[in-house]
């Protein structure tokens, strides 16, 4: 089969494609013939060593896939050849064929395309776990969202909308905000890209207060961190929750009175964690996700493919802040 391969560390352009024996099949694993994997944030630093999970070389990267299964280990009893299935690899995703424990995948409902499949879990799982579990969001409050063009943060404009909040999304450009808009955001707000003196970090929380209003955002999702991370903070309602969910601006340090001055929490989202520590509640938060699937109050959007060829492409546009919603490479 062909993989895309991180043989040394480096960026998307060290990556290789080549030809490598099939996944051999443990007990409790199925052989999932891949159609689509999607490209996350994790990707971008995994191939670099700087992500929290360091695979031994040569590894695909690719933590979520969409495919068919084509072969049923011993003791694998809920998964059938032939079904059509979304897997959660953490890497591995970038390849034609790969071998996961059962327990890693699930069903995927008729009328999801592969590329949907492959778009859904990881950006849905995560919002719907920091929106639900870690922040409580109620019917009426408002949300601000940091990066809400990307994959978790249009997940969340998508999601909170679903629960009847109000919805500001804060992106870098135009185009991002409007986006944001058709996928149901009530207003947004278009930040500059940093680095940020001391002035440019008071005019951006300046630019949060006035997006948020004079009460505030009762919660804030931060999927960029960096400078954005503290001047959003000082735009929060009394007694909002904080969400910390990723850094590709890099990781913020907060001064700790502003929590203290806001009465708010600041909160730490690890939904890799959530699924491994109480996999019932996440397979319920799962299927309430594929609820609003079939209600049509949430859709994937993804806004490029990319064959095997060109994933170290599709890794570079989240890297360089250019891609919108979710980029998936397909196979075949
Ligand atoms: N906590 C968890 O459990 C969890 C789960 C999944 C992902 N994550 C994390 O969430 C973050 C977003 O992941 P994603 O897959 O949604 O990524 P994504 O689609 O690339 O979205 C990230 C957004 O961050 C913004 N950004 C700001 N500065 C950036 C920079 N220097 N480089 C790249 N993007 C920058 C971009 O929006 P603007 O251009 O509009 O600023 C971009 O749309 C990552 O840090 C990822 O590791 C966390």
């Amino acid at each position: 089969m062909k993989a895309v391969l991180s043989k040394s560390v480096g960026g998307p352009d060290t990556l290789v494609l080549e030809e490598v024996a099939d996944p051999a099949l443990k007990p409790g694993e199925v052989l999932v013939a891949v159609k689509a994997c999607g490209v996350n944030y994790p990707d971008v630093i995994i191939i670099e060593d700087k992500y929290q999970f360091k695979p031994e070389r040569p590894f695909s990267p690719g933590g979520e896939v969409a495919g068919v299964v084509e072969a049923v280990g011993e003791g694998a009893s809920r998964i059938k050849v032939g079904d059509r299935v979304i897997g959660q690899a953490g890497w591995g995703g970038m390849a034609e064929k790969i071998a996961l424990p059962e327990i890693r995948c699930i069903p995927m409902p008729d009328g999801m395309s592969f590329e949907e499949g492959a778009a859904f879990v990881m950006t849905y799982g995560t919002s719907h776990y920091a929106l639900k579990q870690r922040a409580d969001i109620k019917a009426g409050e408002t949300l601000l969202v940091l990066g809400a063009a990307g994959g978790v943060g249009l997940a969340a404009v998508e999601l909170a909308k679903a629960a009847g909040a109000r919805v500001i999304a804060a992106c870098s450009s135009q185009e991002k905000v409007d986006l944001c808009l058709k996928h149901g955001a009530d207003a947004g707000v278009v930040y500059p890209h940093g680095p940020f003196d001391k002035e440019g970090r008071k005019a951006l929380a300046d630019l949060f207060k006035g997006a948020c209003g004079k009460e505030g955002a009762n919660v804030i999702y931060d999927a960029v961190g960096g400078d954005y991370a503290e001047a959003a903070l000082r735009a929060i309602a009394w007694e909002g929750r904080f969400l910390v969910i990723g850094f590709p601006a890099g990781i913020p340090s907060i001064p700790l009175n502003l929590t203290l001055l806001k009465g708010c929490q600041i909160v730490g989202v690890f939904w890799g964690a959530f699924t491994a520590k109480d996999p019932k509640e996440n397979a319920e938060n799962i299927e309430e996700l594929m609820a609003l699937y079939a209600a049509g109050k949430i859709k994937p959007y993804v806004s490029a493919t990319y064959p095997m060829a060109q994933a170290g492409q599709a890794i570079a546009d989240l890297a360089e802040r250019r891609a919108q919603g979710k980029v998936v490479v397909t196979m075949g």
